[in-house]
């Protein structure tokens, strides 16, 4: 039995205590929050005996395997620090940290550590997404031309609506990029098999004032009702980036969390020189694939007819689909086998090192829209 704790019961924390609940051979021994009430009502909702409000508790814990660092960017260095040196396995949330030399410290130092390390990038953990990887990166598309895509959101698009993302001290130098732009090029980059090279970014704050309540709210909150003050936004709700693929395909990505209507709306399509593929959030199950000389095809999730290496990930029978829940489940299935077989095993994982990865695409895209002109990613 692998034991577990998990830090910050806000909103992604009980989504890990949920799939965790399913996975077996793992068992959760305490949740901590700095909010004490949210850490004990998240340990009541998924049988855990423990709750506390200091992460030191779990770090301390010599019966505590591996931590998840399920809390806002700022903490997630010097937590997962203290982890590490402490000789825990760690599963961090998304971003790795607030810049690229945290990152790259985390990564230095998990290698030290020799520790099994796991970053939440769950979209491409979809059984379709996975099925998409395996059929692009063995040619199927062919060539592949172009990558575009998008992610669009719509709970910052009023004035009212608040989160701690906004504000560079607790997310870095990026709201959105960081945010929704570190799922959107792993998926691109996980399908691909390429690297994003060499970017041209273009933020905005489409909303530059807020009012920001003086309660805490959890992220996808309702806060229209609550007391607040005026603020001036630090960070972009808006980022456009064109970029070039390691082959030298060229591609685009625009995100924004303050389009109405749009709720977690991310797809992406990949272009090849022999047929496309595409992918969208809202229909979750179904891969597009698009041909020239006969009809287009749709595969809807299907472990019968899905390559055997990606069947397993849609666990249910065709018909039953597997949802957002399902692909954090996928992940941590993969995470444990490889916490399980001390590093064997749960190969198709995002590490630490696919963290750093992507800091860097974010440092690129951030230095370029300083300069107006293309950055290089740092190799
Ligand atoms: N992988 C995904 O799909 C996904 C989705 C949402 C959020 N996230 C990531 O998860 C992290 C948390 O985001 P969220 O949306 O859950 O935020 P949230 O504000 O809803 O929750 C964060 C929680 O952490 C707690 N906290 C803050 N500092 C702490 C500390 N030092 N020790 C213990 N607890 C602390 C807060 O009290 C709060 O309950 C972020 O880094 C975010 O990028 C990832």
């Amino acid at each position: 039995m692998i034991t577990v704790g998990l830090i910050g019961a806000g909103y992604i924390g009980p989504i890990h205590l949920g799939a965790l609940a399913r996975l077996g051979g793992v068992r959760v021994k305490t949740v901590i929050d700095v909010n004490g009430e949210l850490a004990q009502k998240a340990a009541a909702a998924y049988n855990v005996p423990n709750s506390g409000m200091d992460h030191r508790e779990v770090i301390n814990d010599p019966e505590i395997d591996v931590i998840h660092n399920c809390t806002p960017n700022k903490y997630h260095y010097q937590i997962t620090k203290e982890a590490l040196e402490g000789g825990k396995q760690v599963l961090s949330e998304k971003p790795l940290a607030m810049d690229l030399k945290e990152a790259e410290e985390l990564v230095e130092l998990a290698e030290k550590k020799r520790a099994i390390t796991g970053i939440d990038f769950c979209y491409r953990y979809y059984p379709v997404v996975q099925e998409m990887a395996v059929r692009v990166r063995r040619g199927d598309a062919g060539a592949v031309r172009m990558v575009s895509g998008s992610y669009f959101q719509d709970w910052l698009s009023r004035e009212t609506d608040w989160t701690w993302r906004l504000l560079r001290s607790e997310s870095g130098e990026s709201n959105i990029t960081a945010d929704l732009g570190s799922h959107w090029f792993d998926l691109i980059q996980f399908v691909t098999g390429l690297k994003v090279e060499e970017v041209i970014g273009d933020l905005a704050t489409l909303i530059p004032v807020r009012r920001r309540p003086t309660r805490q709210v959890l992220a996808f909150e309702k806060v229209e009702e609550v007391e607040s003050e005026e603020v001036k936004v630090e960070l972009e709700d808006y980022s456009s980036v064109l970029f070039r693929l390691s082959n030298g395909a060229p591609g685009s990505f625009t995100t924004s969390q303050v389009c109405a209507g749009r709720k977690s709306d991310t797809e992406f399509q990949i272009y090849g020189s022999d047929c496309s593929y595409a992918w969208n959030h809202k229909e979750a199950t179904v891969l597009w694939i698009g041909h020239r000389e006969k009809a287009n095809e749709i595969l809807i999730e299907n472990p019968t007819l899905q390559d055997p290496s990606t069947a397993a990930y849609a666990s249910l029978p065709a018909g039953h689909p597997l949802g957002y829940h399902d692909a954090v489940m996928n992940l941590f299935k993969d995470y444990y086998e490889a916490v399980e077989g001390g590093g064997k095993g749960g190969e198709l994982r995002p590490t630490f090192q696919t963290g750093f990865e992507e800091m860097k695409i974010l440092e690129a895209i951030l230095a370029s829209h300083k300069k107006r002109s293309w950055v290089e990613v740092k190799v």
